[in-house]
């Protein structure tokens, strides 16, 4: 069955639309960045620091953030009720959060680091190295601003959700399993070192761990393919933000009515962005596993997808255009490199 995909309708701004603008930084379109470290950062009189959004796939729920502190500084203190997942590219810093002022929690984390700032709470990053600090945020302030359409609501509001942060010493130390694949903890120190499960559904020798940081509903996950291998393909609404934190390789998107594939060249700062019900996949043509760590959908705990007896709308190989596996195996055998584990069915 053809499923017909779902292009914006254009109704004018919408309030996400006339924040953007207001906020007076590059805005990345497209479903693609080559490389997030070469993205133009502009001063950013908000955060008080560097920055580029990423409106990608042009969606309106989730979108992210490039901001970069230069050394020896910090941005200014922000609070909002929307979430935001935080990936560090480059650099070595702290982040202070705090619901009273006179009880503030201070962390530090290095490149490769993880975590989320809990919801509502006043924070403030501070870069601690002599190089800039470079970092990725994922957020659903698009969904919540279109919701309330009130800045007022969203950028100052008293609320403290204190079951979502209780100033606990330990807070940013938790760490535990929830079940197969999935993790609640509030900081992952290393995204390319984390320990990963087994994910044959996506891949043979996939493997992926999702989380829920710092009890965000807005889900993320740390995907890997070892050396010669790759994903398959599936689709999903818009939004997910993918970061290849580790390797080399190609993802290719395409959707149902198109004839030609897309394929772009990926390495670690590259970002990619399926459109809604677009196809896409993952090839690792490198000589080290691929990793990359995506913002997406919910999290574990207040997922629907927990709730599903399969993956949805998985393209199996049989299904796939035959091209696709014989380009991919070409390709790695011009580096030198075997498949790991044959994912044709025998
Ligand atoms: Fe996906």
């Amino acid at each position: 069955m053809k499923l017909p995909h779902r292009d914006r309708i254009d109704l004018g701004p919408s309030p996400y639309d006339t924040f953007l603008e207001r906020e007076a930084i590059p805005v990345v379109k497209g479903y693609f960045v080559e490389d997030l470290k070469d993205l133009e950062v502009k001063p950013w009189k908000r955060m008080g620091a560097l920055g580029c959004y990423l409106n990608m796939g042009g969606q309106q729920e989730t979108d992210a953030y490039v901001c970069e502190i230069p050394a020896g500084s910090q941005t200014l203190p922000q609070r909002h009720l929307y979430e935001t997942l935080i990936y560090i590219v480059a650099g070595r810093g702290a982040t202070t959060v705090w619901h009273d002022e006179k009880r503030k929690r201070t962390f530090e984390w290095g490149a490769g680091a993880i975590f989320a700032i809990p919801l509502n709470v006043s924070y403030q990053h501070f870069n601690v190295s002599n190089e800039p600090v470079k970092f990725l945020a994922g957020t659903n302030l698009p969904h919540l601003l279109n919701l309330f359409h009130n800045e007022d609501f969203i950028f100052r509001n008293p609320f403290e959700f204190s079951d979502r942060f209780d100033n606990d010493p330990d807070f940013f130390r938790k760490n535990e399993r929830l079940t197969t694949r999935s993790w609640e903890t509030n900081l992952v120190p290393d995204v390319n070192t984390f320990p990963l499960d087994e994910y044959p559904m996506k891949g043979k020798g996939v493997k992926i761990m999702r989380f829920g940081i710092a009890g965000t509903v807005y889900g993320c996950h740390i995907q890997e393919f070892p050396t010669g291998s790759r994903s398959l393909f599936h689709r999903h609404g818009p939004g997910a933000i993918v970061c290849v934190t580790q390797g080399t390789g190609y993802a290719m998107v395409w959707r149902e009515e198109d004839k030609e594939r897309t394929r772009f060249e990926i390495r670690p700062g590259s970002i990619y962005s399926p459109g809604d019900l677009m196809y896409h996949g993952h090839f690792n043509t490198g000589p080290t596993p691929m990793r990359h760590f995506a913002m997406r959908g919910r999290s574990p705990k207040y997922s629907q997808d927990r709730y599903r007896p399969t993956l949805h709308d998985m393209l199996p190989l049989d299904m796939e255009p035959p091209e696709v596996h014989k380009e991919y195996l070409a390709e790695i055998a011009r580096n030198g490199i075997k498949e790991a584990v044959s994912i044709v069915q025998e």
